[in-house]
């Protein structure tokens, strides 16, 4: 196997200057990055010299989801057992909704040294770039992140969405443009005023980043009236009205 090894890295939400320095050095030192299409992978030649380094557009793999992600694993181990140092750039953090720990598997599995470098993740920073902080002294105490890509009642989701309604503090939720109507729903039903403060953030930290501002009930109908599509993060909670926010 070499020097063979798989770096999984970070990228942050969107624009390079948002990896870490750690991150750029692990894609730096690769000799094949395998990249997404969030977080920064069409920036690269900003801070480094592409020369030599194969680049491979995971996000392009044609086959269904479920196998990509095997093939995936499959090119990770591939390129790193043929002794080459393999960088795997992710949009923000690898272990939030990143599918990364399965890759942490594969390599464990595949007996590949498999190191991992966090990023900055779009449940925190693209909210804070639409100038909503998720916590705020006195207003919030709490912040819970939570994909919506099963909609309430879907018996594969793991989410409690009667008890978050309940929780308290600020809801987060990414991966769920095309739940938007069904949540709400839930979390109004499930006793959430549906006057609680609501922003949503699209393309957040990209030229094309879109701030919205409105309530729980509204946002389904705002994000019909508006267009927005993924990717996109909503924060529901009294953070989202702040003054400044
Ligand atoms: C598969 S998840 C990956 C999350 C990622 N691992 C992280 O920590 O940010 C993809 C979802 O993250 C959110 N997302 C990632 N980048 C974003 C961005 N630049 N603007 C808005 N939402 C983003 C969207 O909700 C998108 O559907």
């Amino acid at each position: 196997m070499g020097s063979g090894r798989v770096t999984l890295v970070g990228g942050g939400p969107g624009d390079w200057d948002l990896l870490t320095l750690r991150g750029a050095r692990a894609l730096q030192e690769a000799d094949v990055i395998l990249a997404d299409h969030l977080g920064p992978a069409a920036q690269l030649d900003n801070f480094m010299d592409l020369t030599g380094k194969e680049i491979i557009d995971v996000s392009k793999l044609p086959y269904g989801k479920q196998v990509a992600q095997e093939r995936i694993n499959a090119l990770l181990v591939e390129h790193a057992r043929a002794g080459r140092a393999v960088a795997r750039l992710k949009g923000g953090d690898p272990f939030v909704f990143g599918r990364g720990y399965e890759e942490v598997e594969a390599c464990a599995a595949a007996g590949v040294p498999c190191s991992v470098v966090p990023g900055v993740t779009s449940s925190v920073s693209v909210p804070a770039a639409g100038g909503v902080p998720v916590t705020q002294r006195g207003v919030a105490h709490s912040f819970t992140v939570v994909s919506g890509h099963l909609p309430p009642g879907d018996a594969r989701s793991l989410v409690d969405w009667d008890a978050l309604a309940r929780v308290g503090g600020t809801i987060v939720v990414i991966m769920g443009v095309r739940n938007v109507r069904a949540i709400a729903e839930a979390l109004i039903d499930a006793a959430l005023p549906p006057t609680t403060p609501a922003a949503v953030i699209q393309n957040g930290e990209t030229p094309a980043q879109r701030t919205f501002r409105s309530t729980l009930a509204d946002l389904p109908d705002l994000f019909e009236r508006e267009s927005v599509g993924s990717p996109a993060v909503y924060v529901i909670g009294e953070v989202a009205g702040l003054a400044h926010a």
